[in-house]
């Protein structure tokens, strides 16, 4: 993760030009931050530990004339959350400012050697051997072939801009972590992503695994390791920037917990094509899979359920981080479906790229237009759920299971069926969300528990999957998500006196068999708070979400996102940011 921005242009104040970039790209990452600006042949660096916003940033800083500026937001991998380990870090001579994505996994033995030539470091990180790499190598090369030397001895998926004092270039390499280049009129950016240039221009290069980029008075692209110059390819991409304020609301999480039902009501009307389309192409494939990593693993497996129920065809689902191992399987007639909000999860993008060695066939069911995963699939489906801000999944989940529910059922030639139980289900989230207040008893016991378990059977399984986490996310509450089933062989040992559990019991085919769970559970002393269209006697507290059909499981998360969200806020929580994790997750 990470988030990189770089400017170099006519306008006189790169640093500001940089701090706007890095306020875009904080969803990948908000542990600490910073700039570093090339003015009179140095480098002036600006770190702070925290988010961009809580930070009392220098207006010497920003108010410094320059052109040529870097900037990092941080996701700490190796080294803790310090200003020392913040990016961008210098050589020796702080002539050279270098900001990373990745991880160098050979960086210990790179360092004594470092160390032995007598290098100095400050920081505990990995990023930091690489100026000093870079410095060495200046002492016998010019700045592009000491950059390009120094990246083609770092091991791992990596992502580097650089810059030197004593030159007016930019430069950028990569084997993985994406970059995208901007190239305006007056100016050229290079960014982790697209949505942080598209403010500037909407010409753009993104940049090649194995590449570099030498920007300056014009962009160079050169292959690595070998340095071989490559043709320089920008596209005019057609995408709206697009923004997201929170509005009327004190948190994004909450804006887009209520935009849930504008979203699946347009998947209903306007996504009928699309999926029978994609519905043809599973037809056509030999083996299935979903894969995704997160909430859109569980999304993943709600899928399997659909897919089983309503169109009677076996898909296989697997954490994308896992897929890697699992690939003896893959054929060139293979179907892989990778679920994801960014497009951008390293998990999934490493075994996408080993399907495409094996010539299986990509759909990307994303939200985000121009991501990686979006540009290395055959189709590609937008989830159509808007920018999502906050860290914790909610619409981009809610918007999946519609589309998924959606070609399920367009297996079958039925769409206009599930566009039906969308729209039911659209109604009645509107109707959770009016009657929100009710909640506050249950938050009142869930904010002083230490453990929450959460239990559903078939496709509630994966809602108990989802809202164990979403606790998790944003409470730092331990939460953990069971299938009915499976209580009683184990989990059933840590339930006493007090612990609560919530029960998804819809009404389908899992009602008795869950509440016989939840039964269990009362009887070791549990509380029990069931979602479900009835009030079962058992229940201790009822949280009602009506029939929703085969959409049941996009109705009765909404619940646990509002009591997520408003356990957070009373425990004085950012729902939006929460600590360790980050939107957009680009290392292993
Ligand atoms: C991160 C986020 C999760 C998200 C997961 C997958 O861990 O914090 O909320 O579910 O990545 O992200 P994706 O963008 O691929 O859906």
């Amino acid at each position: 993760m990470c988030g990189i921005f770089g400017y170099i242009g006519k306008n006189s104040n790169a640093s500001k030009e940089v701090l706007n970039g890095l306020r875009i790209l904080e969803y990948r990452g908000y542990d600490s931050w910073g700039i570093a600006t090339k003015t009179n042949k140095k480098f002036v660096i600006e770190k702070h530990v925290g988010k961009i916003d809580e930070a009392k940033t220098n207006s010497q800083f920003f108010d410094l004339l320059s052109t040529l500026s870097i900037g990092h937001t941080r996701w700490a991998t190796h080294g803790g959350v310090t200003r020392e380990n913040a990016h961008p870090h210098l050589d020796c001579s702080r002539t050279i400012a270098l900001v990373h994505n990745g991880i160098v996994e050979n960086y210990e033995e790179i360092k004594k050697q470092l160390v032995k030539r007598g290098h100095i470091f400050h920081s505990a990180t990995d990023t930091e051997i690489i100026p000093h790499l870079i410095e060495e190598g200046m002492k016998t090369n010019g700045f592009a072939t000491a950059v390009r030397d120094a990246f083609n001895q770092l091991e791992g998926m990596n992502a580097i801009v650089v810059a030197y004092a004593g030159s007016s270039e930019i430069i950028a390499a990569k084997t993985g972590s994406p970059l995208v280049i901007g190239k305006s009129k007056d100016a050229l950016y290079i960014a982790s992503d697209a949505s942080s240039i598209l403010p500037h221009t909407k010409n753009l290069l993104f940049l090649k695994d194995n590449t570099m980029a030498i920007l300056g008075g014009k962009v160079e692209i050169l292959s690595l390791p070998e340095g071989k110059k490559e043709k320089v390819k920008f596209e005019t991409v057609s995408w709206e920037e697009e923004t997201s304020t929170k509005g009327a609301f004190s948190h994004f999480m909450l804006k887009e917990i209520y935009e849930q039902p504008r979203i699946i009501r347009n998947i209903a009307k306007t996504y009928k094509d699309s999926v029978l389309d994609l519905a043809k192409t599973i037809k056509n494939a030999k083996g299935t899979f979903f894969i995704g990593a997160g909430t859109a693993a569980y999304a993943g497996i709600a899928g399997t359920y659909f897919f089983s129920k309503t169109a009677g065809k076996h898909v296989n689902m697997s954490f994308a981080s896992e897929f890697t191992y699992l690939l003896d399987f893959l054929t060139s007639k293979s179907l892989i479906i990778a679920l994801s909000q960014s497009g951008e999860t390293i998990d999934v993008v490493e075994p996408l790229t080993q399907v495409k060695r094996k010539g299986g066939t990509i759909v990307a069911l994303v939200n985000t237009q121009g991501s990686t995963i979006y540009r290395m699939s055959d189709k590609k489906l937008l989830l159509g759920a808007g920018i999502e801000q906050a860290v914790a999944s909610t619409k981009a989940y809610t918007a999946k299971l519609s589309i998924l529910l959606m070609i399920a059922y367009a297996m079958k030639h039925d769409v206009e069926n599930a566009s039906s139980q969308l729209m039911t289900t659209a109604l009645e989230i509107e109707r959770i969300l009016k009657e929100s207040k009710k909640l506050k008893p249950i938050v009142d016991i869930l904010t002083r528990s230490e453990h929450i378990y959460v239990i559903g059977r078939g496709v509630s399984y994966s809602s108990a999957l989802e809202a164990a986490l979403k606790i998790k996310e944003i409470t730092y509450i331990h939460a953990e998500g069971l299938a009915g089933g499976e209580l009683k062989h184990g989990a059933l040992a840590l339930i006493s006196k007090g612990t609560p559990c919530i029960v998804f019991a819809p009404n389908d085919e899992t009602y008795q068999s869950i509440i016989s769970n939840a039964t269990e559970i009362k009887s070791r002393g549990g509380v029990i708070i069931g979602i479900s269209p009835k009030k079962e006697a058992i229940f201790d507290h009822w949280i009602e979400v009506k029939d929703c059909q085969d959409a049941v499981s996009i109705a009765q998360i909404v619940p646990v996102q509002l009591l997520s969200y408003q356990i957070a806020v009373k425990k004085g929580f950012d729902p939006d940011k929460p600590r360790n994790l980050a939107k957009s997750v680009t290392v292993k």
